[in-house]
């Protein structure tokens, strides 16, 4: 099978079997920024964006894309995404601040989480972000905050669309049995009830069915379904919803094997049936439509290069290549028993017919980032590169072993920025107490 939507970054050339990303030689970027390295393609990346604005925007009149944070954040991402016209979804204190310190504006921030901290709750409070009301508690927390505070506070409220979604356990998230979300039935209670508190601004309803899903049916259900609710409440409480977040989870293609369709055809078609079913549901004006992907804004944008070092036959068993990095800089593999496609960035003419095994440097077997994977004959110092690594690799790593954790940066017409510094031994130590 051939994989619908690309894997590699735009940018990518091979000149003389080396591999180039934003113009720049992967061999230059090591040995200027060292190695194991994240890197993040600009047009990609931009262009990821425009594959959800550009039908949204010739579709609806009132919108927004929020980038799910917790994909890979950093003040540089941010900055991007603000100037392609992204909001945020953050699910921390450490995600906020972060977004507001890149200038992220507060009315484009969604706070999301099943257990917001008070300390987080008065930080978004105080800067005036959006939150996603999760449960009771909750509820009662804010409620009680914004009077405290005197702020107002305007909220949204998460919902089970009870949307059974394919795809891996950890990652679902619509169904009745999940952490996430208030059952549907008492969204009314709540939004009658925050009508007591003037500080209390109730804005709209939000539901995510989960992560790297395929299939387009449960989209068009939870379109379907939420739009129905927003008729079904608004009736109930005569409360204007003005807001419906459907929350992201757009599968992307990891490997050719993966087939989702492209992610602007899922948009577009997305977006024309919202418009469709709202209006047969007679809903004037239709609720601004806000959707949270992280994944398939940066996750093809990104690629990591490691260095080969050491290599280990085992006669009639097989062949591992062992990498500078591993489980620490992509856990995915090891979580969620994730492929990729990898290739040698500098043996890029040389057919990849030899069975390796790609073990991590990590003391732990299970640091294995693939299985017999065919590559060129590998060498010592030889250039590996994983593709689609710029969602939920940077995001989830570790100091696994106390290893300092990759820089990562982006790359543009020939020029690469550092977007993270590498960490050092001594940063390691920043929080020991001597
Ligand atoms: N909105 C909410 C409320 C979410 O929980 C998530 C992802 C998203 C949006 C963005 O979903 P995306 O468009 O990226 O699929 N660590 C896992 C993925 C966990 C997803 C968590 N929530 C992985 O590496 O596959």
């Amino acid at each position: 099978m051939t994989a619908t939507q690309l894997i590699k970054p735009l940018s990518v050339e091979t000149k003389e079997g080396l591999l180039f990303v934003g113009g720049c030689s992967v061999d230059a970027l090591i040995k200027e920024h060292g190695s194991p390295l994240y890197v993040i393609d600009i047009q990609s990346l931009n262009q990821n964006c425009q594959n959800y604005l550009e039908p949204l925007q010739q579709n609806l009149d009132n919108y927004q894309i929020i980038y799910a944070s917790k994909a890979n954040l950093s003040i540089a991402m941010a900055k991007q995404l603000i100037n392609q016209g992204l909001g945020f979804d953050v699910v921390s204190g450490g995600e906020l601040n972060t977004v507001l310190r890149a200038g992220a504006n507060p009315n484009s921030i969604y706070f999301h989480g099943n257990n917001k901290s008070k300390e987080e709750l008065i930080l978004a409070i105080k800067s005036g972000v959006r939150i996603v009301i999760d449960n009771d508690y909750e509820f009662e927390l804010i409620s009680q905050l914004s009077q405290d505070l005197k702020t107002k506070v305007s909220f949204l409220l998460r919902l089970k669309p009870e949307i059974e979604a394919h795809t891996h356990e950890f990652i679902k998230t619509g169904q009745l049995d999940s952490k996430f979300g208030l059952q549907k039935n008492d969204a009314s209670h709540y939004i009658l009830k925050s009508l007591n508190n003037p500080f209390l601004n109730f804005l709209g309803l939000h539901a995510h069915i989960g992560s790297q899903i395929f299939d387009h049916k449960p989209f068009e259900a939870l379109v379907s379904r939420m739009l129905e609710e927003v008729l079904h409440i608004q009736k109930e409480t005569k409360q204007p919803i003005k807001e419906l977040n459907l929350g992201g989870g757009l599968g992307i293609c990891y490997t050719k094997d993966d087939d989702p369709k492209p992610i602007k055809t899922m948009v577009n078609q997305l977006s024309l049936l919202y418009k469709k079913e709202a209006k047969r549901y007679g809903l004037d004006p239709i609720p601004k439509l806000i959707l949270e992907p992280g994944r398939s804004i940066s996750a093809t944008a990104g690629l990591t290069l490691y260095k080969i070092g050491g290599l280990k036959h085992i006669e009639e068993i097989r062949d591992y290549a062992f990498i500078d990095g591993g489980m620490a800089d992509n856990p995915r593999p090891i979580l969620y028993q994730s492929e990729y496609t990898i290739e040698l960035a500098n043996k890029l003419d040389q057919p990849h017919n030899t069975p390796y095994t790609i073990a991590g440097k990590y003391c732990e077997s299970g640091d294995i980032l693939a299985k017999d994977i065919l590559l060129p004959k590998v060498d010592i110092g030889d250039i590996l590169v994983v593709y689609t690594t710029g969602a939920y690799n940077y995001s989830m790593a570790s100091n696994y072993n106390r290893n300092p954790r990759p820089a990562m940066i982006a790359v543009e017409n020939k020029i690469s920025k550092t977007w993270i510094r590498r960490e050092t031994l001594e940063d390691l130590l920043q929080y020991d107490i001597e």
